[in-house]
């Protein structure tokens, strides 16, 4: 279904990512895992497309997607919807407005220019939003939501595209606990219901193993670790976050980044 080969993003001499290969043959639910900076982002910019890879192969369904252009690289970015941290809906516009935004990537500049909406498409967005229980919020102003319903609204937008496959950029990171978990069960549930394929960078271990099927382990641009919930064992954490024998199950990526810049930083002050 999805074959990746030796994928890999350079940044002058920085290798974001590098040799990355991995193939899913089911749709299903994957947490991409690893510290900040480890390449997660990048990858998923590069699989949908809004970064150019610098060498290697992605295929979908027997597709090159890398040598996609003009309206065939725009109908795969529509295959796979983006999710990212910070929303990125339009704060003053209605939901449903946002929602319907979701669509236009196939409507003609003119009707875009008077946010003129099909009715059916109208009806489709206000489903969605039922769907994910914030319908009755339809009317209001994005911004007037919170972080949680927020995403759910980016996530309904997602789904007007009708998408293959989501890719979620650290969904949960700006949301709270309770909110965090309506997210990731939302999901969830689109992936179990409509068999997509749900790719998330997550930046808690415990987020990627409660809600994945298969994790997948990055650190300086490389896979590490590539397998279920029930493999990702402490120690395996512990490699993959490249953290001491203090890492907790519960740090977060950023957490763990700045408690290692710290012992780093100590070591190297540390006289010899
Ligand atoms: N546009 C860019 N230009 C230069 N370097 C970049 C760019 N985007 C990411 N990088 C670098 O690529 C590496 C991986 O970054 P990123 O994919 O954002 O990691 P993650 O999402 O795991 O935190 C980092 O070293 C980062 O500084
Ligand atoms: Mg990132």
């Amino acid at each position: 279904m999805l074959v990746v080969e030796e994928l890999t993003k350079r940044f002058g001499a920085n290798t974001a990512v590098d040799a990355v290969s991995f193939t899913v043959d089911q749709p299903m639910m994957i947490g991409i895992i690893g510290r900040s900076g480890a390449g997660k982002s990048t990858f998923l910019r590069m699989m949908n497309r809004l970064t150019e890879a610098s060498s290697g192969m992605l295929a979908f369904e027997g597709r090159d997607v890398l040598g996609l252009s003009g309206r065939a690289r725009r109908a795969w970015q529509s295959d796979c919807a983006m999710i990212f941290q910070q929303f990125n809906l339009v704060p003053r516009m209605d939901v449903v407005s946002n929602v319907l935004h979701g669509t236009l990537g196939r409507r003609s500049t003119l009707a875009t220019l008077f946010n003129l909406f099909p009715r059916e498409d109208i009806h489709r967005a206000i489903d969605i939003l039922d769907r994910l229980g914030i319908a009755e919020h339809g009317p209001k102003r994005a911004e007037a939501l919170s972080g949680g319903q927020q995403q759910r609204v980016a996530i309904a937008r997602a789904l007007m595209q009708d998408p293959k496959i989501i890719l979620a950029d650290e969904p949960i990171a700006s949301l709270d606990p309770m909110n965090a978990q309506t997210v990731m069960e939302a999901l969830r549930r689109i992936h179990e219901e409509d068999g997509r394929m749900v790719i998330a960078n997550l930046h808690t271990l415990d987020t990627a193993r409660r809600y994945c099927d298969r994790v997948i382990g990055m650190r300086d641009g490389r896979i590490v670790f590539d397998g279920t919930p029930e493999q990702l064992t402490t120690g395996v954490a512990r490699d993959i976050y490249g953290a001491g024998a203090d890492f907790s199950e519960e740090a977060t990526s950023t957490e763990i980044r700045d408690h290692a810049a710290r012992t780093h930083t100590a070591s190297m002050a540390a006289p010899a």
